[in-house]
């Protein structure tokens, strides 16, 4: 049996949950300060509102003054909101006599508050509950047993109100206090660190539990935008178990095509490998032109150069961009790698295939985008993920490798990503005669034929140029070749 669930209006969390929250049941929230947990509480009940589910904050900490002013920056309103304030400096109704009767001297000074949660909770009705925090309530306290049976007492009333509950909770005190953790049916933490390398702040959100359901596991990017908080599943795409027969289509360079054995298939992936300034980007850059012409459309994610550098020089070269942009089939992205997390980018893809159509996908370049993998795990991984999900999409993925060598020892990438790959161009610099010429070989096609040649090729007004097989020459991979007979003095 499937159990009922509660979206969220979180983008991303019910993706995660499967669905959502479970109803009449009881979360934590935990996070250190700053995290985002009364954001993402809020941001939960609001949703609620919108959904005509009545709901009610209890704020312990800050004043509902501060609460409303901190949120006003995404545009929220709490107005619609019942809120129950029991920050410090709030004095609380008066007790009768009775209540100072029934609890022992060292709890009186709770019981006003315990005592206002429980009327407040039954007078209103809520279904949505949030009590931000009960790191507060800890306070109130005198020992951790009492503190156990009081939130026992909660969860179970809150349950059986028909409410489902957040409790948001600092780590520290949820270590201290286990037995919280083992009374609510889920735990969501909430993760903020400053990366060493980026030198940004870095936010997730996992799964610790989730009672009655599966989830998906890992640590989610997490963002506070705008709007409130967004979370970028880490989601592992499956491969399809037979993929169907691809279409082809060309560079728009006969003598490429010649060579690539007629252009690159549909439900496949490219590398483009060489060293800086070898013509990576330009010759991609091609293939999406082409296709754009053949009506598909493209999209090209830049992580390093900016999409304008790059349609200044395809304009210098004659490139024929404006007609493909203006028709919507090429799009230049740029995205900042430092600012980026791996799971968002495949977001941005999925919505570009999905939402787009864009059926040719280019990332330039990989080492920019190895940037965003820090504390996200492998690039490998992460690319294996996207290059999965884009080949079961029917798309033609172009990713752009660059090598540190100019010339010398043959490595076609730094980042052992060849093997995620159906097809392999390398590009190279040699020298020549004096000269610094460009080379140019497929060395790898798993769909169709391509000729084992090492070509010459220009990159200049008109675009790409490819020259003759270079076949009078040996050790051209090396980066200095020779002729092969030579010519007698
Ligand atoms: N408009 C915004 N854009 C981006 N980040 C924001 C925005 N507004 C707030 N933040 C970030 O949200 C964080 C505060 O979130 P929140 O108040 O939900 O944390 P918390 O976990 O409840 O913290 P505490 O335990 O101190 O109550 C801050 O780090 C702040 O930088
Ligand atoms: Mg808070």
């Amino acid at each position: 049996m499937t159990l009922p669930r509660m979206p969220t209006g979180i983008p991303g969390l019910d993706e995660i949950l499967h669905g959502g929250l479970i109803p009449d049941s009881t979360y934590l929230i935990v996070g250190c300060t700053g995290a985002g947990k009364t954001i993402l509480s809020l941001q939960w009940l609001l949703d609620g509102l919108r959904r005509g589910e009545p709901g009610l904050f209890i704020t312990l900490a800050e004043p509902p003054e501060t609460v409303a002013r901190n949120v006003s920056g995404f545009g929220w309103n709490l107005e619609g909101l019942a809120i129950l304030d029991l920050s410090p400096g709030q004095s609380l109704p008066a007790e009768t006599g009775d209540e100072y009767r029934i609890f022992p001297p060292s709890e009186v000074e709770q019981t006003p508050t315990w005592q206002t949660i429980y009327d407040t909770i039954t007078r209103l009705q809520p279904r949505r509950v949030v009590i931000d925090s009960v790191t507060q309530l800890r306070y109130l306290s005198t020992d951790e047993y009492q503190f156990r049976k009081h939130i026992l007492h909660l969860v179970n009333f809150l349950n059986r109100q028909r409410c489902t509950t957040l409790l948001t909770f600092e780590p520290l005190v949820l270590q201290q206090e286990t037995s919280v953790a083992l009374a609510a049916d889920g735990v969501l933490q909430l993760h903020a660190e400053i990366s060493a390398g980026r030198v940004i702040t870095l936010r997730s959100l996992s799964v610790e539990k989730l009672r009655g359901s599966d989830f998906l596991s890992g640590r989610h990017p997490m963002r506070i935008t705008g709007d409130g908080i967004r979370l970028f599943p880490h989601r592992i795409e499956t491969p399809p178990d037979t993929l169907p027969n691809g279409e082809r289509l060309p560079f728009g360079v006969a003598q490429l095509d010649d060579l690539m054995g007629g252009g690159l298939e549909t439900h496949t992936t490219t590398i483009i490998s060489g060293p800086s300034g070898v013509g990576k980007t330009t010759l991609g850059l091609q293939f999406l032109l082409t296709a754009a012409q053949h009506g598909k459309r493209a999209i090209l994610y830049t992580f390093e150069e900016s999409s304008a550098s790059i349609l200044t020089r395809a304009r210098q070269l004659g490139l024929p961009v404006e007609a493909p942009l203006n028709a919507g089939n090429l799009q230049l992205v740029h995205i900042n790698p430092l600012q980026l997390y791996p799971d968002e980018l495949l977001h941005h893809i999925r919505r570009a295939v999905e939402g787009e159509g864009r059926q040719v996908v280019m990332l330039d370049s990989l080492r920019g985008y190895a940037l965003a993998m820090e504390q996200f795990g492998l690039l490998t991984a992460h690319l294996q993920n996207i290059v999965t999900y884009l080949n079961s999409r029917g798309a033609i993925t172009l990713l752009v490798n660059e090598i540190e060598h100019l010339t010398g020892e043959l490595r076609i990438t730094e980042l052992g990503v060849s093997y995620l790959v159906d097809n392999l161009l390398l590009l190279r610099f040699a020298e020549y005669s004096g000269q610094v010429i460009r080379v140019i070989a497929c060395l790898k096609k798993r769909l169709g034929s391509f000729q084992p040649e090492l070509r010459r090729f220009d990159i200049g007004a008109g675009g790409i140029q490819i020259g003759e097989p270079l076949s009078t020459l040996r050790g051209v991979l090396t980066g200095v070749p020779e002729h092969e007979n030579p010519p007698h003095a």
